[in-house]
């Protein structure tokens, strides 16, 4: 039977009642690819879940379905969330299907720029703030709490219940857990719901718990350096965040996994965003790249031996953010006047070199 998106497939893992609407874009069921190039070269069994597949082209989608669908059943008419972009992009694309008003503060200037055309396509209302995440977040809390407004970001529950699912589609389709699993961090939520997932798979379908490893950006990491960052810089703008919300979950899931975080700094990130799209053909976007880039990181410094099974998650789509894959490529077009003549010898030429 075709795939009926999350709330649907996993009522059984989720907090949904009668009440509850089967809101959907068919989120989830994302490919779990196994990256046979850059496995041998490293000498682990290395594979990447690609969130980036979901309907609006990120992970937010398996958080964002249930926490619209509950903010529909409490009756609510409009949601809010700060966000360094994909957020954004995911809750004005559920609003829009629930028919919900949604309206967005973003930081100025430090948004991809597909996840804003995203935003404003789906009809949002974007406010763009000349403060960086962490300060927008602060302010969308105070609202929601003293307006009839739902607040979406991670700090709603609802969204770690959707995204926790991808952890269990990872055992499903690897067969089982894998010893690691690698994810970017920015506000901390996606490692906890992951952890959640695991935990919950473990004592419902007998898997075991693989270790979390995640990664921060090096000039925004708040966890590593155990102290908020006042002036988060990363190019990778997703996780470009100095204070998680929800930094003792992700604290709790690395201790109880006997995981770690690392930071990566933004030339390891663009490296692995480069080895990704030019030796298996995935084309993410910077900030998930981080889990591809602390992996090697991690295999250099001897803390995941050879042979080790990992799966990494890539949780946006490379074309999010097509500035940054312009600006890094080497390979340039090369212009040609519309001379049937010219092309042919400029190609054969090339060909032939
Ligand atoms: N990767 C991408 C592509 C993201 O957009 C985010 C977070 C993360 C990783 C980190 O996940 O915050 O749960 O640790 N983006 C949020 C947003 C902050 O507003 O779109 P996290």
């Amino acid at each position: 039977m075709r795939w009926q998106g999350l709330i649907q497939e996993y009522k059984r893992f989720l907090p949904i009642n009668e009440n509850t609407p089967f809101l959907t874009l068919n989120e989830g069921n994302t490919p779990l690819i196994s990256l046979q190039n850059l496995s041998k070269k490293w000498g682990v069994d290395l594979h990447v879940k690609v969130e980036g597949a979901n309907p609006t082209g990120s992970f937010k989608d398996r958080g964002m379905v249930m926490a619209v669908a509950k903010a529909v059943e409490d009756g609510s008419k409009s949601i809010i969330c700060a966000s360094t972009g994909n957020t954004s992009a995911s809750a004005a694309a559920y609003a829009a299907r629930a028919g919900l008003r949604c309206i967005i503060v973003i930081p100025n200037g430090k948004i991809a720029l597909g996840k804003l055309a995203q935003a404003m396509m789906y009809g949002a209302e974007i406010f763009s703030i000349e403060g960086n995440f962490d300060e927008a977040l602060r302010m969308v809390r105070k609202i929601s709490e003293q307006e009839p407004i739902t607040l979406v970001n991670s700090v709603n529950p609802y969204r770690l219940e959707g995204q926790k699912t991808a952890a269990f589609e990872i055992c499903d389709q690897l067969g089982e857990a894998p010893e690691v699993l690698a994810i970017p961090v920015g506000n901390a939520g996606n490692i906890s719901a992951y952890w959640k997932g695991f935990k919950e798979y473990a004592i419902k379908k007998g898997t075991t718990l693989p270790k979390m490893y995640g990664f921060e950006a090096e000039g925004a990491a708040a966890i590593v350096n155990n102290r908020v960052i006042e002036n988060p810089e990363t190019i990778a703008t997703a996780i470009r965040i100095g204070n998680p919300a929800s930094w003792p979950l992700a604290s709790a899931a690395v201790e109880e996994s006997n995981g770690l975080i690392d930071a990566v700094s933004d030339e390891e990130i663009l490296q692995a965003y480069k080895w990704l799209a030019k030796d298996e053909g995935i084309f993410a976007e910077p900030a998930s790249c981080a889990s591809i880039a602390g992996i090697y990181k991690q295999i250099q410094k001897r803390s995941i031996l050879p042979g080790t099974k990992i799966v990494a998650v890539l949780t946006g789509n490379g074309l999010k953010d097509p500035d940054i894959a312009i600006n890094c490529s080497s390979i340039k077009p090369i212009y040609l006047p519309n001379d049937e003549k010219v092309v042919v010898n400029y190609i054969r030429g090339a060909v032939h070199h």
